[in-house]
């Protein structure tokens, strides 16, 4: 990448919610801003539509676009075919970088390093045992039907686990080659990223908001290394807020409309 590279950031654009003008008119915005990269931080479209989505967005944006998906991604369908696919055509497709694959560190620029992971809800805060909020990812994703409260908390914890771990591994090798790195998922790591209508996400909500395994990968690594610094960018809520969980990470939620897909941020490296 060239230096002063505009990084452009979308999250939960949901583009099977928008009209075909209304994405039309989305895709030309981002062009027009002439990105060096795009961040784009899940829930694209659903299982049976996002790997559509992902080629039609590099074909109309000529920058790289580092993706993770969103718990939207995999409905219709399961997370294990969805991932699969989005590895195989990151793989073939010269612009798409499917993060949650990647095990070792990107340079988003010559001084700053970019990892990242879908991430999973995990249920590690809140009150998920009480909790009546019914999620479509416990009805229209594979894995994750066909439980009850208790077996379905099991594999969410599993999922969560399996990213923060792919997180901590991934996180202990970038520190070394990077002093400052980004980190995009789909999840909040921490409850106070759990914005939701200028409000965090209450008892109900927050279990099915959170990544705690990524949290707490991130707090066991950063709080060691005080002087590197992260940046943590995640979407989800569809609510916008800021965090500073340690000195020496940041993170940033996204604000999103159903049926009105948006840029999130964009800055200059
Ligand atoms: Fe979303
Ligand atoms: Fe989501």
């Amino acid at each position: 990448m060239n230096p002063n590279q505009k990084i452009v950031w979308l999250t939960d654009i949901h583009l099977n919610f928008a009209t075909p003008d209304v994405t039309e008119d989305f895709i030309g915005a981002v062009g027009d801003l002439q990105p060096g990269a795009i961040l784009l931080g899940g829930d694209i479209g659903e299982a049976d539509s996002v790997a559509g989505y992902l080629s039609q967005l590099s074909n109309a944006w000529e920058c790289p676009i580092y993706f993770v998906l969103g718990n939207h991604d995999f409905y219709r369908g399961s997370i294990a075919g969805v991932r699969e696919q989005a590895t195989t055509l990151a793989e073939s497709n010269g612009r798409l970088t499917y993060l949650t694959a990647e095990e070792e560190v990107l340079p988003l620029s010559p001084s700053i390093g970019l990892i990242g992971h879908d991430g999973w809800a995990d249920a590690r805060v809140g009150d998920y045992m009480r909790s009546t909020v019914m999620m479509n990812d416990y009805r229209l994703i594979e894995e994750l039907t066909n439980h009850d409260k208790t077996s379905r908390l099991e594999e969410l914890r599993r999922l969560g686990d399996d990213a923060g771990e792919a997180i901590r591994q991934r996180l202990l090798s970038a520190i070394e080659k990077y002093d400052e790195l980004y980190l995009l998922t789909h999840l909040p790591p921490f409850l106070e990223a759990c914005w939701h209508d200028g409000k965090i996400s209450d008892e109900e909500w927050s279990p099915h908001f959170t990544c705690m395994a990524i949290g707490h990968a991130i707090r066991d690594v950063m709080r060691t290394r005080p002087e590197k610094q992260l940046t943590v960018l995640c979407g989800h809520t569809h609510g916008e807020g800021t965090c500073q969980p340690l000195p020496n990470v940041r993170v940033e939620t996204g604000g999103a409309d159903y049926g009105k897909p948006a840029v999130t941020k964009v800055w200059e490296l």
